[in-house]
């Protein structure tokens, strides 16, 4: 059989310097079970883009190369702050690609393993940023599927006030919806089942509620520095995802209200009817529980900040933990 040219077929950095659908290849970024990501040079537009290359199986499997056309059609339509720019999408030689923006900071999968578990404040900023992305997706119709700190990119923020940005990327490029065991059909593992709602394991319908499912588990990652479920082996972990009650939050962040442990509780509910309808919804309580006030899911928009106080606001304070979470590269 002939050797096959393409980024899986040979060793990492093979594809530096070579021009691919119209990008030169500068460095790679970084690579998951089903591509490899790279930072490149769009030659047409003379901006650095990332570049990312969907292993050539995946381009032979009509399903999702179905979903890889259609999802990342739905993506590159929503203009949103907090999901990642979808520039082109497309095929060359066998090989599907994605161009995106690039995103100079790091993923939360890294940050949180050099990092550990994150102070209440930086926490619930990432977290309100993923969930107003996760719902203006919803919005559009697009369940995400693979919520997970390997999708969710902390770059720099603008100011003091907003220390990081967060993006989230990798819409409808999933695997686990051809696969409930864990492997695709040409035995490739497809990756963490850490964050995998109940429903998706039991090849129900799934809906915005599954994001929900896998959003609470990357926030329980995120406050305690582990998914709710840690099993030996992945039928355990899908058997705990299925059945198992997930530990309080407050076990390992003793720190933490009790409330809290109620609001992760329910949006890690078995069943989607039970979990909160939106990932805003559940930002919105955990801030309050953790805070020990009433939820407000519909906090007045303020847009003059020299304004009073709203009548029963209390005047803004510096944030508990402002300092970035993120050590910016240099640039
Ligand atoms: N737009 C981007 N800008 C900068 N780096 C990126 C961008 N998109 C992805 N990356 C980097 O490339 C890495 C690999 O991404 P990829 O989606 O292939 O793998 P993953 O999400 O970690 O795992 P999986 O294969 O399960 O999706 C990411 O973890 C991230 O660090
Ligand atoms: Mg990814």
């Amino acid at each position: 059989m002939p050797r096959e040219s393409s980024p899986f077929s040979g060793t990492a950095g093979d594809l530096t310097g070579r021009t691919v659908a119209g990008y030169r290849i500068e460095a790679e970024l970084g690579r998951g079970g089903m591509a490899v990501v790279y930072r490149a040079r769009d030659l047409r537009l003379e901006r650095t883009v990332a570049l990312k290359l969907l292993a050539p199986e995946l381009a032979r499997n009509d399903t999702f190369r179905r979903r890889f056309t259609h999802e990342s059609r739905v993506a590159a339509a929503i203009d949103h702050p907090h999901i990642v720019p979808v520039f082109e999408a497309g095929e060359t030689d066998g090989v599907l690609y994605i161009a995106m923006r690039y995103v100079a900071g790091s993923d939360l999968r890294r940050l949180l393993d050099r990092a550990g578990p994150l102070p209440p404040a930086p926490a619930l900023r990432i977290a309100a940023q993923v969930a107003s992305a996760l719902d203006a997706a919803h919005e559009h119709g697009l369940v995400h599927r693979d919520v997970k700190p390997g999708n969710i990119l902390v770059d720099r923020g603008t100011d003091s006030d907003h220390p990081e940005h967060v993006y989230l990327t990798d819409f409808g490029l999933t695997k686990k919806s051809l696969s409930l065991t864990g492997f695709t059909t040409v035995g490739q593992f497809v990756g963490t089942l850490d964050y995998v709602a109940p429903e998706q394991i039991s090849g129900r319908p799934v809906d915005a509620r599954c994001d929900v499912y896998g959003f609470a588990c990357v926030v329980h990652e995120i406050l305690t520095g582990r998914p709710p479920f840690l099993r030996d082996d992945d039928m355990a972990l899908l058997w705990a995802h299925q059945y198992d009650e997930p530990p309080p939050l407050t076990e390992a962040r003793p720190d933490l209200p009790p409330q809290a442990d109620a609001v992760l509780a329910r949006a890690l509910a078995k069943s989607p009817d039970d979990r909160y309808d939106t990932c805003l919804a559940f930002v919105a309580a955990l801030r309050a529980a953790v805070r020990g006030a009433p939820a407000r899911t519909h906090p007045p928009t303020r847009v003059d900040p020299g304004a009073a106080p709203l009548a029963g606001e209390r005047p803004p304070s510096p944030p508990r933990w402002a300092a970035p979470v993120l050590t910016p590269p240099a640039r």
